[in-house]
């Protein structure tokens, strides 16, 4: 499920190549994945979208390549996620093909020579075939197999495997395909989700390079930090059901979300001192006035908590919004005793105990 609003009749957003979503929700299976959140990209810039696992990312490429997820119709867009399919076609046609322009021209030149070579001679053909040859002169069709084959052999394919039909590759090679199709194309927003679990050593560091002379929008899901870091100028964290922006590299993210962070613990400790503090003021003021026989509870000074808000007396008018504890940095776990397995042999009841209060630290990302 999705809701997203963008104003067709709006001309700026008409011609934008930057994408600017004030407002976006999305819910998976009755999971609310992203509530009210803005997404923001400007025109040639290189995002990382990262957060944990199952927090949206693949689910929010996916509303965009969808079309669930509106985007300014000037911004076209391919989403990296299948293999090509797997049949006769060489890889190198495989690649070409997808620009299908390109491809229907020299398909339409291929008919009308073949007509004209067997003694057509329809004024008419003739007129259409120097159209078809100014337009694939005019689109640099001569200089595109020899790109498509320059990124199928940065991938990894060398000049016989560039032949060989598609078929012929495992499911692995085929993604690579898929993302020589898309390097190929240059669509203005080009997504890839996880584009090095594919790739070897060698080709991701191709890769690595090759995007950096990206000039068009990227938006890239990766686990591997490295390749984040080299590629992206940007960086769109989940956090709280909204993407928050940052920018710089995947390091710069690192170290701004770690001071965030740090600032927010800060924030919730004092506004937790606060609390805590008037409360035991409370506490001694009460004791204090039930010594004296004063029991006016109207002047005790309490602490409210309601809600996400609080107030320090009876003012709930002064009703300040609560700070939520931050989320921490490590998760932190303590076994008191981990009964991983039972012998089936009914072995020392020792043997049973593998680990006892033992601390573990799981540091997300
Ligand atoms: N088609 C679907 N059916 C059921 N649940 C889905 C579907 N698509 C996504 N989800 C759920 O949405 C959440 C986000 O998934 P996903 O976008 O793949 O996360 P990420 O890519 O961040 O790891 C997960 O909890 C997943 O279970
Ligand atoms: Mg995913």
């Amino acid at each position: 499920m999705l809701s997203n609003s963008s104003n067709e009749n709006d001309p700026q957003w008409q011609n934008s190549l930057d994408i600017n979503i004030p407002s976006f929700t999305i819910s998976a299976a009755g999971k609310v994945l992203f509530k009210d959140a803005q997404f923001n990209i400007s025109h040639g810039r290189r995002y990382g979208l990262v957060g944990p696992n199952g927090k949206g990312k693949s689910t929010l490429l996916k509303m965009i390549a969808s079309k669930d997820l509106i985007l300014p119709p000037r911004v076209d867009f391919l989403y990296v996620e299948q293999e090509v399919e797997a049949d006769n076609t060489p890889a190198v046609d495989a690649v070409l093909r997808a620009d299908k322009i390109r491809w229907n021209l020299l398909e339409e030149e291929k008919t009308l020579s073949a007509a004209i070579d067997a003694g057509d001679e329809d004024p008419k053909k003739f007129s259409r075939l120097q159209e078809v040859l100014d337009e694939l002169n005019t689109i640099g069709a001569s200089a595109a197999e020899a790109k498509a084959r320059r990124i199928l052999f940065g991938l990894g394919f060398d000049g016989e495997m560039q032949t060989k039909p598609t078929k012929m590759f495992s499911g692995g090679w085929r993604m690579r395909i898929s993302l020589a199709r898309a390097l190929f194309i240059e669509p203005t927003l080009l997504m890839l989700d996880e584009p090095t679990n594919h790739l070897d050593l060698d080709a991701v560091i191709w890769l690595d390079n090759y995007l950096l002379g990206w000039k068009k929008t990227l938006l890239i899901v990766s686990h591997d930090q490295d390749f984040l870091n080299s590629v992206c100028d940007e960086i769109l964290h989940i956090e709280d059901l909204k993407l928050a922006s940052y920018r710089g590299n995947y390091d710069s993210f690192k170290k701004a979300e770690a001071t965030k962070l740090k600032q927010q613990q800060k924030d919730w400790e004092k506004q937790e001192s606060v609390y805590v503090n008037s409360n035991v003021r409370a506490i001694l003021r009460q004791r204090q006035r039930r010594r004296s026989k004063r029991t006016s509870v109207s002047r005790v000074h309490v602490v409210l908590r309601n809600k996400g808000s609080y107030c320090i007396g009876q003012d709930t008018a002064a009703m300040k919004e609560l700070i939520k504890r931050p989320r921490d940095t490590l998760f932190k776990s303590t076994f008191q005793m981990l009964r991983a397995f039972a012998p089936s042999d009914g072995g020392e009841p020792g043997c049973l105990q593998i680990l006892r209060e033992t601390s573990c630290h799981f540091q997300p990302h």
